[in-house]
């Protein structure tokens, strides 16, 4: 793919097949992250920061969008200096910068997005701009030789689909969620049983000494690919109560808890799996990834890994590159997954 260097204008290319290594620096902060990293034609990691603001928003219970803004603005030169220092290498050694432009909260991405464009600038390099779904997705050709076509199932904090990737840059969503997303269910059922945030990957750790079985939660019927998952949310608050009102003192066992967790973590993934191996056999692929923050969920990831039993080549990127960092941001701008070139693209806050 040609790019333009945004200074002079000098024309350049970058992509696979560009014929050359290319080593692109990516920016992500669409929300509780600040990530930069360096990727090395899509798929070496060379440097890989993360700066997380969990500390911070735990107090609140969840985001709180001004101060995530503000935070990403403290650490955003601080994790660009640590990439290069993690490197070796030097801004003339990078072949193009690369930023999130959406979705997500409109503040926190002005930050990550308006420093890719002017190290662009400076540096008189091209830019590039990423969406964050299809970044996600791109984490699984990190430290992989995965090529397309595959079925990917993108689970994340606010998004839920089923995607049928053909190629690189042609994807088409064969459903999604009509209501919550995977990852906001489960911080919302984490909420419920009063575990602090982010919940869903402790609720993830308490469902692994639960009873799966204990409580029979109601698996959503949704036409096609698509999902819902406000239905399961309503049906845990109203066991949460009933269960409180038959030990009489408001609180829930410790036992309790757990087979909560255990029974939801069930659900989920059980309902995720049928319906991506509907997707499966369906379009006749015989390889499929999962993505997003959820995506680090142990018992998805099992009951996933499972097809492989039945022939199926499966993939999920390693935890740290699951949940949002930067070098996915990389490979996607590599791989030139439905990139945005133009300097002046403006953030979105919703896909
Ligand atoms: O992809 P991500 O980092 O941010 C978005 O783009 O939304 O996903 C964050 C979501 C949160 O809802 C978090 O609770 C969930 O991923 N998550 C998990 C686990 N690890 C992260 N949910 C269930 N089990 C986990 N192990
Ligand atoms: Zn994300």
């Amino acid at each position: 793919m040609e790019k333009e260097c945004l200074f002079s204008g000098k024309k350049v290319q970058v992509g696979v097949d560009s014929g050359y290594d290319n080593y692109i620096m990516a920016i992500e902060s669409s929300c509780d992250e600040t990530a930069c990293a360096i990727v090395k034609n899509g798929r070496e990691v060379i440097a890989n920061v993360v700066a997380s603001q969990i500390k911070t928003h735990e107090k609140f219970g969840g985001v709180i969008p001004e101060i995530a803004a503000r935070e990403h603005m403290d650490a955003i030169n601080i994790v660009i200096d640590e990439a290069f220092e993690q490197s070796g290498l030097k801004p003339e050694d990078i072949t193009a910068f690369a930023g999130t432009v959406g979705p997500g909260l409109v503040g926190c991405l002005l930050v990550g997005l308006n420093a890719a464009k002017a190290l662009a600038l400076v540096h008189d390099k091209p830019f590039i701009g990423v969406n964050h779904l299809n970044a996600h997705l791109c984490a699984n050709y990190i430290d992989t030789d995965i090529k397309p076509p595959f079925m990917a199932l993108l689970i994340s904090g606010g998004h839920t689909q089923i995607i049928d990737v053909e190629s690189y840059s042609k994807q088409t969503i064969l459903g999604e969620t009509i209501d919550d997303a995977v990852g906001e269910a489960y911080d919302k059922v984490a909420r419920l049983i009063g575990l602090p945030y982010p919940g869903g990957p402790k609720l993830d750790k308490l469902a692994q000494t639960g009873d799966p079985n204990a409580y029979e939660l109601p698996i959503s019927r949704v036409d096609g690919y698509n999902f819902s998952f406000s239905g399961l949310k309503t049906a845990v608050l109203r066991l949460v109560k009933k269960l409180k009102s038959e030990n009489g003192n408001d609180t829930l066992t410790e036992t309790q808890i757990n087979d909560i967790c255990a029974s939801f973590q069930e659900c989920v993934s059980k309902t995720l799996a049928k319906k991506l191996k509907k997707a499966l056999q369906e379009k006749r692929y015989k390889q499929v990834v999962i993505a997003g923050g959820v995506a680090a969920n142990s018992e998805i990831r099992k009951k996933i890994f499972e097809f492989e039993k039945d022939g199926y080549k499966v993939n999920a990127p390693i935890m740290r590159y699951c949940t949002d960092n930067a070098s996915m941001v990389a490979s996607c701008a590599y791989f030139n997954t439905n990139t945005f070139d133009d300097v002046d693209v403006e953030v979105f806050s919703r896909a």
